[in-house]
């Protein structure tokens, strides 16, 4: 197996807190070992040291976001923390229906973004579709975003398998995704059933790759972000500096939503918090 020393580590973790705000601890170091020796082996093979020296010396975007998803996570889930949907639903979605709440021109705008593969923004619409659906007048688009490749190919392909629907309810199932069958691997005869999402929901969603610490010119103004499940991986600074552009994108009166683990709490920022890893600007 090929080793990582502690200076090329070190290397790895300063690329990773500069692109992309993501703080390697000493920790981390045999994770990184791990997923680099896997990646390699799996690409006909190589040392870390040299695949790192070729980051180094010349460094495509692409070679840059093979690093960044050995390096990310991209757990996720239907209607993951759904204390967040209730508080939608109570604080958004019924008033809106009821008329005691507006938006500009009936225009809602959310933003799931660190979207993963897909299932936070997909909740999203599904919720939207049935708590405002088309004949209410509302458009309700939802911006997915996030760095991975891997995680914006599967947020792009929405087709799930059945542990990934763990928590979606039957109604919810048959409502809003088809029974596929797909190839499994290359053995085109071998197939497995998966669930795609509906045009209905999909139609909803708009797919881009956006990198959380670079700027957000030409996003917004949202009126829910889901910023969950990420800023675990940023330092203090890195995450202040996220959440004063999230600020910026928000509008008054305007929801975040973080992590059920994340707290903004020790970060001077001007959003007040609504319930638990909630707040409002
Ligand atoms: C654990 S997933 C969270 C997914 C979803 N928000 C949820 O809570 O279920 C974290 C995601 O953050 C993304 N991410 C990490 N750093 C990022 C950055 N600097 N810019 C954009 N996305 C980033 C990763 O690619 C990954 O898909």
């Amino acid at each position: 197996m090929s080793t990582l020393t502690e200076t090329t580590f070190k290397r790895i973790a300063e690329i990773a807190r500069r692109r992309w705000g993501l703080s390697l601890g000493e920790r981390k170091m045999q994770l990184v070992a791990n997923r680099l020796s896997s990646h390699l082996r799996k690409n006909g093979g190589g040392e870390i040291e040299d695949f790192v020296q070729r980051l180094d010396k010349n460094p495509t975007e692409e070679d840059m976001l093979v690093l960044f998803d050995l390096l990310s996570t991209n757990v996720t889930s239907f209607f993951r923390d759904p204390a967040h949907f209730a508080h939608l639903e109570r604080e958004l979605y019924t008033p809106l229906a009821k008329g005691t709440l507006s938006v500009p021109g009936r225009k809602l705008r959310l933003w799931s973004a660190a979207c993963s593969t897909g299932a936070e923004p997909y909740s999203l619409a599904m919720q939207a579709l049935e708590l405002l659906p088309p004949s209410s007048g509302f458009d309700v688009k939802i911006l997915a975003t996030d760095l991975s490749n891997k995680a914006l190919a599967g947020c792009r392909e929405a087709t799930y398998n059945e542990a990934q629907l763990t928590g979606l309810s039957p109604e919810r199932r048959a409502r809003f995704f088809t029974k596929v069958e797909v190839p499994k691997g290359t053995a085109a005869a071998v197939t497995e059933t998966r669930w795609r999402v509906k045009d209905e929901v999909r139609k909803l969603v708009e797919i881009r790759r956006q990198n959380l610490v670079e700027n957000y010119t030409g996003l917004g103004p949202f009126d829910v972000i889901f910023l969950r499940n990420v800023m675990i991986y940023f330092d203090r600074d890195t995450r202040h500096e996220v959440v004063m552009r999230m600020h910026g994108v928000m509008r008054p009166g305007g929801i975040l939503a973080v992590g059920s683990a994340e707290t903004l709490s020790g970060l001077d920022v001007p959003l007040r918090p609504a319930a638990a890893s909630v707040y409002v600007r």
